[in-house]
């Protein structure tokens, strides 16, 4: 394997740790984190002994432009890992999100450094919870112990490096368009009522269709075919 595993009891967040400077193949795994990121600027918390939280350092030599789709074919990547260990029913809610159950058992956030032409350095946070975190109480969250979870957290991380080291060649060779009906095969809530909340509060609702081949959601309104890119929005069920 060209992975090369570092291994820090504690961090702030393996993601700003890694991206300070970032190797191709280096992943950083934290035991603990006193300021991991989340999306937006939210704050991702980890439980002693029950996280599996880690940065991939993964350079692209293309630019920004053909990484619109990597955050999703990483979930695509990291849901398929899990049910080869043995968690079959993890469920992706667009864009960064891993279910259980309907609640949160995991978040991927991508971070990168460089500019529109040259190579770009991406750096791939993945936080999977083994044991819920009991300070999480804004939003339900679950672990993945107990759900058929086969190996220990330091084999699965093995397995997901593993699969991760491979899913990315594919990405650099094929873009996003081997990983879009995987993802969609993992997909939450596909073709169920759910709503979309911009900052401000407000909604736009419809029926998940799936993805667009740049990664984008496709909801069925009253109003015809709405596109969303990523960007500050959120998906709920209603
Ligand atoms: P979105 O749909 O916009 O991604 P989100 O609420 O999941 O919504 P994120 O930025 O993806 O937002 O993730 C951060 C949020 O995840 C936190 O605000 C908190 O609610 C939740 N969270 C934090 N740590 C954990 C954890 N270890 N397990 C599950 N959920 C967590
Ligand atoms: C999200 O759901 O918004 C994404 C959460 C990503 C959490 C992981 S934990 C390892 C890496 N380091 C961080 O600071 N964040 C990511």
């Amino acid at each position: 394997s060209h992975i090369d595993i570092d291994v820090v009891a504690r961090t702030d967040s393996t993601n700003r740790r890694l991206l300070a400077a970032p190797v191709h193949g280096k992943a950083l795994v934290a035991e603990w984190q006193d300021g991991g990121r989340g999306r937006l600027g939210r704050r991702w918390l980890a439980q002693l002994g029950g996280s599996l939280m880690f940065s991939l350092g993964w350079r692209f030599e293309g630019g920004t432009a053909g990484l619109s789709g990597l955050s999703l074919a990483v979930g695509a990547i990291v849901a398929g890992a899990l049910a080869d260990a043995g968690v079959a029913a993890v469920r992706l809610k667009w864009p960064n999100d891993l279910l259980l159950d309907g609640a949160k058992v995991g978040g991927i956030l991508i971070e990168i450094s460089g500019d529109a032409m040259g190579p770009t350095d991406a750096v791939i946070g993945i936080g999977l919870n083994l044991i819920a975190p009991a300070a999480v109480t804004d939003q339900a969250c679950a672990g993945l112990a107990g759900h058929g979870l086969v190996p220990g957290r330091n084999a699965l991380l093995a397995q997901l490096l593993t699969a991760l080291e491979s899913g990315l060649a594919e990405f650099t060779e094929h873009g996003f368009a081997p990983f879009k009906q995987r993802w969609e095969s993992f997909s939450a809530w596909q073709g169920q009522q759910v709503e979309l909340v911009a900052p401000d509060g407000s909604r736009r609702a419809g029926v998940l269709a799936g993805l667009a081949d740049d990664g984008s959601l496709r909801l069925t309104t009253d109003a015809g075919e709405l596109v969303v890119h990523t960007g500050d929005l959120s998906l709920r069920r209603t």
